[in-house]
């Protein structure tokens, strides 16, 4: 899976223009899911200018509850009305900005599960938990909370985004053997928290930094199985770029 995450960028008419200028650049590409994540005024727009392509569209965030009183909250019910397929849970930048804990992240999961969107869950370490060596016991934690009360026979849909805090928008890029890793660390809570099958079967995104010039490297590692990409998914060229360099392995 290679999924382009725009955060707050992007009019309407730029997300169409993206949309028009993409598609025939990954036509020849059937080894990566590819899935856009638009900020959900675009939603609308962006599902209907991908309708009969190969782009999936996730939302960036979303209530657990299906309707209610939540001002500016987006229920799964009405992405599901739009026709958005994919959803991000607990992004760095909703935790950090906007509060969302572990706790919350395991709300929206089982939700999202429920509701049949397939669920990319964003965990990772900041900075000063790397450097006081506390990186594996993070990962467990937000993974394992994450995944508290799944039911495996339900979980087979699930994604896990590993975005190390400190290379997301910072030019700093994992290296492979940082995120390889990280990622066989969660791989193994996955185990522990639903099953081996499950661990084995789930896919596992690399992201934070991720530019054409460094994907190969990271999607050859068997435990990587796509990317999470910001700054460079704004950029048609550069995204079609990714995908095409992912087929890596
Ligand atoms: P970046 O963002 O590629 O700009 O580092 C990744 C992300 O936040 O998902």
């Amino acid at each position: 899976m290679i999924a382009a995450n725009w955060k707050m960028y992007k009019t309407p008419d730029e997300a169409v223009a993206f949309v028009r200028a993409f598609i025939p650049l990954v036509a020849h590409h059937s080894h990566a899911e590819i899935v856009l994540c638009p900020s959900p005024t675009l939603l609308p727009t962006v599902v209907d200018a991908a309708r009969n392509t190969p782009a999936h569209i996730a939302a960036q965030t979303m209530h657990w509850l299906d309707q209610g009183a939540y001002t500016g909250e987006t229920s799964p019910l009405q992405l599901k009305a739009l026709g958005v397929t994919h959803v991000l849970i607990g992004h760095s930048e909703r935790r950090q900005y906007f509060n969302e804990t572990d706790e919350s992240v395991n709300l929206k999961l089982k939700s999202a599960l429920a509701h049949g969107l397939v669920p990319i869950v964003c965990v990772g370490e900041l900075l000063a938990e790397r450097e006081s060596g506390q990186t594996a016991a993070v990962l467990e934690r937000q993974t394992s909370v994450a995944l508290g009360g799944i039911d495996p026979a339900a979980a087979s849909p699930l994604v896990i985004a590993y975005e190390p805090v400190w290379a997301i928008g910072t030019g700093r890029t994992a290296t492979p053997e940082i995120a390889d890793e990280a990622h066989k660390i969660i791989r193994a809570q996955i185990a522990k928290s639903l099953s081996p099958a499950l661990a084995a079967s789930t896919r596992i995104l690399y992201g934070g930094s991720v530019k054409p010039d460094n994907t190969a490297s990271l999607c050859a590692l068997d435990d990587i199985d796509g990317a999470l990409v910001g700054g460079a998914s704004l950029d048609p060229a550069s995204f079609a770029q990714i995908v095409a360099n992912s087929a890596a392995k």
